[in-house]
């Protein structure tokens, strides 16, 4: 097939250089020309592992403009608009631009997260055949996500729908049961449910770490213990910084908006909403604890500024949210992060930047761990406490043990384990 995909960001630019893997030539259009120069030259705008070995496909190419394809499938931003809604500016530029084009598509496919209703009123407002076929790659291992999906969630409205999408994916070879055919705004609604449900376990999880420094369990205890239950499962249980990411922040406020909208309030999505922001809090207090109730004045070195490791994306990373409230007490940060320091660099204000952990550290009074790379993982905390103005270190990723921490002279603190201070 003839593919167009609008959007050459995380999830655009891995699904057409997959489905060019598959046999289908694609074309992937960005409204940003110099993102499209970089790609033409072969070079990926963003860190993504596997992706750069796709781009040599020649059935893959990059342009600023459309030409005639079998299909346009959409992926560009739905990022949240100020009043908490999904801001569809994007998703609706690009239907706008397919509904003049002078050869139409067989179908439009919406691959971009949309509140439920939305693939509905882009058939009517093109006249279109218009499917909705959500996006459940993680950032990290999206091509491997691609290739190999849990499943495909399919919505359109008519038999030739779904038939195209079984031509679409056919390479894929997937067994029926995984996929899931659907009506328009279920498979809409089934994105935002897989996000808000991995978002309501993690909130949980953060919520009785807290809850296991006041009772005195251990939360690696606890979460192993419900984890061996096979209807809980053990993913999604390790206690955090707080929920971040470019998905399940924006996704969660985006469904309570339009619950909202609907006057049929979701109640736990917005628990999940003001459980994070409280453990947000709770993360702070605990690094201006451990630098003795103020952090005016004082040095925090920040280890990890992407919302999670194996990637350089920082939208609505923790971090985001930490080191300008760490500023605005009067702390001066040093940040490190192997991937995340460009972007960090257009992120942040008043950051001072440093490749070498070690160096990070440097003068530094406190050391804080907010995102989990394997880097930091295998690092010599002797060294590093060795570095250190004063040898201590918040774990808000539970990466070290204490014996391990304390061992190597640190006073430390971690989230909801045996000797961590109350957050
Ligand atoms: N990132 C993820 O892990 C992930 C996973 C599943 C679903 N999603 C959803 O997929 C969508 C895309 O996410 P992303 O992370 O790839 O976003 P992104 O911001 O990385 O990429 C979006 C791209 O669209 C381009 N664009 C904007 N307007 C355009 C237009 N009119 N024509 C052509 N291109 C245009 C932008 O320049 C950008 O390159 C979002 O709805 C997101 O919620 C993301």
């Amino acid at each position: 097939m003839r593919v167009t995909v609008f959007g050459c960001g995380y999830v655009g630019l891995v699904t057409g250089a997959c489905l060019s893997e598959l046999g289908h030539v694609v074309e992937c259009i960005d409204i940003d020309a110099d993102k499209v120069a970089t790609l033409q030259s072969g070079t990926v705008p963003f860190f993504e592992p596997g992706i750069d070995a796709l781009l040599q496909n020649k059935n893959l190419s990059f342009s600023t403009k459309a030409t005639a394809p079998d299909l346009c499938i959409i992926a560009v931003g739905t990022p949240l608009a100020e009043n908490g809604s999904a801001d569809l500016s994007q998703v609706f530029a690009v239907t706008d631009l397919i509904s003049v084009m002078e050869k139409p598509p067989k179908a439009i496919v919406m691959k971009s997260t949309v509140p439920p209703g939305t693939t509905a009123k882009i058939a009517a407002r093109t006249g279109l055949e218009t499917i909705s076929n959500p996006e459940f790659l993680r950032q990290g291992s999206a091509v491997q996500d691609f290739m190999q999906p849990d499943r495909l969630v399919i919505g359109a409205s008519s038999k030739r729908g779904f038939a195209l999408m079984e031509q679409l994916y056919a390479p894929l070879n997937l067994p029926a049961e995984r996929i899931v055919n659907t009506s328009t705004n279920s498979a809409e609604l089934t994105k935002y449910a897989a996000n808000v449900f991995l978002t309501t376990k993690l909130a949980f999880v953060n919520e009785l770490a807290l809850y296991c420094e006041t009772v005195g369990a251990d939360i690696d205890e606890v979460t192993k213990g419900i984890g061996l239950d096979t209807r809980i499962g053990n993913q999604f249980l390790q206690a955090g910084p707080g929920i971040g990411g470019s998905c399940f922040p924006k996704d969660i406020r985006a469904l309570a908006f339009q619950s909202k909208a609907l006057n049929h309030h979701l109640e736990i999505v917005q628990a999940v909403i003001a459980s994070n922001d409280t453990h947000q809090n709770a993360m702070l207090q605990k690094i201006v604890n451990m630098c003795g109730g103020s952090v005016s004045g004082k040095r925090v070195a920040i280890f990890g500024v992407t919302f999670k490791a194996e990637t350089d994306d920082l939208r609505n990373s923790v971090s985001t949210v930490i080191i300008p409230a760490l500023q605005n007490l009067g702390a001066k940060i040093t940040a490190t992060d192997p991937m995340g320091m460009e972007n960090g660099k257009t992120c942040f204000n008043g950051v001072e930047w440093k490749k070498d952990p070690y160096l990070a550290v440097e003068s530094a009074d406190v050391v804080v761990v907010l995102t989990e790379w394997e880097l930091f993982r295998k690092i010599d905390l002797a060294r590093l406490a060795e570095a250190m103005k004063a040898a201590k270190l918040v774990d808000l990723r539970n990466i070290y043990t204490g014996d391990q921490a304390r061992g190597a002279g640190f006073e430390y603190d971690s989230i909801g384990r045996a000797g961590s201070i109350k957050g």
